[in-house]
């Protein structure tokens, strides 16, 4: 099969085309070279292409910064992933879209998760901007999976869990006053890119979840990692409120991958053991790059 992965060089981008060039001919792009709002350059990549499927894991991923940059942000999430369903749909095409737990208000008890059926409610630009992506594609694609997924990290690229070992490497004794009463699944982007490979074996339509089994606070999922990976460090828990961001995030995003598991398709263990799988892997690339 010939894949297309837009944001290709990103964190899932990354792995995901690592995974699939193993058995597909694969194309990921950058925005460079591939820039997904605009209709023109997404038609022409795939007249070029002629992609079977296209994996849209290009977003504007920066959450705080979507607040203030909410044109680029719903280019980007919302008019992206309209033009790749357009340009699939006008070709004849599956699209594999990856969106987010930001389109949950996140009012649920922290007991529940939330599943494929749940009203959405996004809370944040960056939110509201990934559920208009959503729906575009529900609307114009007649072949196509939407993948809600969370709290990524990976090798490729920053995140959360990166920057807790850059600072607590910087200095063990210093404060880190990290988000106590925010819950959700710290999803490694690996075991997503071994699901997205399960999936296309599948038919599966509509949307499904996709993030690791169980849940933490954003401290709770900063502690185990440290701990995994033998750094000292003072981290302390906060509540939201003490941590004001320009964006507001859901207090539960708990995903349950309903879906997956009806299909028989899920790969998904707990998020501990992909973190300890991460560290087992990186641990000496890790502790290098944050060193710098
Ligand atoms: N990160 C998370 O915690 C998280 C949580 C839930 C859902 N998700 C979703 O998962 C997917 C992958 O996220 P990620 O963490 O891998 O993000 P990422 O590392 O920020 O990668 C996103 C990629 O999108 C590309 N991009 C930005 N604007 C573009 C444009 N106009 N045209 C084409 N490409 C563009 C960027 O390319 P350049 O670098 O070349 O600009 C970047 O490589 C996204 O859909 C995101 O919304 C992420």
């Amino acid at each position: 099969m010939k894949i297309l992965i837009t944001g290709g060089h990103g964190q899932l981008g990354h792995d995901v085309s690592q995974v699939l060039e193993r058995e597909h001919k694969v194309v990921p792009c950058s925005s460079q070279e591939l820039d997904i709002s605009s209709q023109a350059a997404v038609d022409a990549a795939i007249a070029a292409l002629h992609p079977d499927l296209v994996i849209n894991c290009a977003a504007y991923t920066a959450v705080d910064n979507c607040e203030k940059e909410k044109e680029l942000a719903w280019k980007v999430n919302a008019r992206g992933p309209e033009n790749l369903a357009r340009g699939m749909e006008a070709r004849g095409g599956r699209l594999i879209h990856i969106s987010t737990d930001y389109v949950f208000d996140g009012n649920k008890p922290i007991t529940e998760s939330y599943t494929e059926e749940d009203p959405v409610g996004p809370l944040s630009e960056y939110g509201s901007s990934k559920l208009a992506g959503e729906q575009a594609v529900t609307e114009i694609s007649s072949d196509h999976l939407i993948l809600r997924t969370a709290w990524l990290y990976g090798w490729q690229g920053k995140n959360f869990l990166k920057t807790m070992l850059r600072l607590a490497l910087a200095d063990p004794y210093r404060e880190l006053r990290v988000v106590n009463d925010q819950y959700g699944s710290l999803t490694w982007t690996a075991t997503l890119a071994r699901q997205i490979q399960a999936v296309l074996t599948s038919d599966l339509q509509g949307i499904a979840h996709a993030t690791a089994e169980g849940a933490s606070t954003w401290f709770q999922g900063a502690c185990y990692f440290l701990e995994a990976m033998e750094v000292p460090h003072n981290l302390v828990p906060c509540s939201t409120s003490e941590y004001p961001t320009p964006a507001h995030r859901p207090t539960n995003s708990i995903l349950e991958n309903r879906r997956l598991k009806q299909a028989g398709v899920s790969l998904f263990t707990s998020w501990q053991q992909d973190i300890d799988a991460f560290v087992r892997q990186y641990k000496e690339e890790l502790l290098q790059e944050a060193k710098g």
